[in-house]
């Protein structure tokens, strides 16, 4: 694939949901969702492949009848974090038609169905809890719950699908959909720099980290920043500090990462002692024995604060997400093609390094279901989630000739 098609097509893409200060906002059911399904349904009109929605919201366009046999799927999804970058989930999808369109040319026809998917709700930006979409689909998610997660706003994910026309009395496992799936194929931009580290272009997981997020509340007594004495204070925001501070060590010495990236404070005034602290933690391991250290050591540690501080603390899982061992017979026939692949196409011998990762994906919560695997682009950068998250025309081009390899092994 040259890289100008490549370019063609991503520039398409790219503008919708760009921040006039870098990164991107692609909030599912927001108007740059809408606008990226726009491009989806249009991008599968143009290449005469079926187009259809799941009752999860789900996107899919079909080469070849759909539901009819094993399919193969690849895809990813749309949604971005507040202020993400622009290759985390869109990459995995223009690099899908375009491994399409480079199977047609070489006169590939398949012989199982092959669809591009795009899920809703990957990133839980909106409605806090990731791979949403996936999650429904495959009945790892109760339907109930999940049309009453609210946004920011307050507004209802059921809310939010109505005012674009969807409807959420549908949500819910989709076990036809599921079994007719053979494969499933994700590629994505690596989130991290191993890749750049041993000078390849793509890659191939083999594990996803064993991950999670936690509701905390803190509360304590509103009152006046002016006349109320430091010992007649209860202040949630110190035990919350406290949090902030002991989620980092617990992770450092069990081995794993601890992040608390967002709060909200009520009532939220410079001159009042808040009265309430809510916020978020994301923790990740190798493990999950690591895991557990890092949680049970945080909860221990930031219960006896909120004793001293004289605060309230409660911690309360939202999604908890095993450790992912990607189908091994999958992951090694897909590495022995890239192999010989990449050191054919991309002038370099060492094959598409082997890597696991701690970031989430649809492709975790579908391994449980089906054969699945990753592919990685190299990112140079090696941020992700963040407007510095990066990846070059040509090696972008490269997975795309890595996806379009896989899907004619698989699927051809
Ligand atoms: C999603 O990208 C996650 O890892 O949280
Ligand atoms: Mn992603
Ligand atoms: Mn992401």
């Amino acid at each position: 694939m040259d890289t100008e098609e490549f370019r063609r097509l991503w520039d398409e893409l790219d503008p919708i949901g760009r921040l006039p200060g870098g990164g991107y906002l692609r909030f599912s059911w927001s108007e740059a969702d809408l606008a990226c399904r726009a491009w989806f349904q249009e991008q599968a009109r143009a290449r005469d492949l079926t187009c259809e929605s799941d009752r999860n919201g789900n996107l899919y366009a079909w080469w070849g009848e759909p539901g009819s046999g094993e399919a193969v799927l690849t895809g990813s999804h749309f949604d971005s974090v507040p202020h993400g970058g622009a290759y985390d989930g869109p990459l995995g999808i223009v690099s899908a038609f375009l491994a399409i369109d480079a199977l047609r040319e070489a006169g590939d026809r398949p012989r199982r169905p092959i669809a591009i998917a795009a899920f809703t709700e990957e990133e839980g930006g909106r409605f806090g809890i990731p791979c949403l979409g996936s999650r429904l689909m495959t009945g790892a998610i109760d339907p109930d719950r999940a049309r009453a997660l609210t946004d920011a706003g307050g507004t209802t994910l059921a809310e939010a699908m109505r005012e674009t026309g969807a409807d959420p009395e549908q949500l819910g496992p989709d076990p036809e959909r599921l079994a007719s799936i053979g494969a499933f194929v994700e590629l994505h931009v690596e989130q991290g720099r191993r890749l750049d580290g041993e000078d390849a272009p793509v890659g191939v997981a083999n594990a996803i980290w064993p991950h999670g997020r936690w509701r905390l509340d803190f509360t304590g007594a509103a009152d006046h920043a002016g006349t109320t004495r430091l010992p007649d204070r209860r202040d949630p925001m110190l035990t919350f500090a406290f949090a902030v501070l002991a989620a980092r060590k617990e992770a450092r010495l069990a081995g794993g990462l601890a992040t608390i990236g967002r709060v909200e404070a009520e009532p939220n005034a410079t001159n009042a002692i808040a009265a309430t602290v809510t916020a978020w933690l994301d923790a990740r391991a190798p493990d999950e024995a690591v895991l557990s250290a890092i949680l049970t050591g945080f909860e221990s540690k930031v219960t006896e604060r909120a004793g001293r501080d004289g605060t309230g603390f409660a911690i309360r899982p939202e999604s908890e997400t095993p450790v992912v061992e990607f189908d091994a017979g999958l992951r090694d026939r897909i590495a022995a093609l890239l192999s010989t692949f990449t050191a054919r196409k991309h002038r370099r011998g060492g094959g598409a390094p082997i890597l696991p990762t701690g970031a989430g994906h649809d492709a975790g919560v579908l391994a449980a279901h089906v054969p699945t695997a990753m592919l990685f682009v190299r990112n140079p950068t090696g941020v992700s989630h963040a407007p510095r998250e990066a990846a070059s025309d040509e090696d972008c081009a490269a997975g795309v000739d890595a996806l379009a390899a896989v899907l004619r092994d698989l699927a051809c």
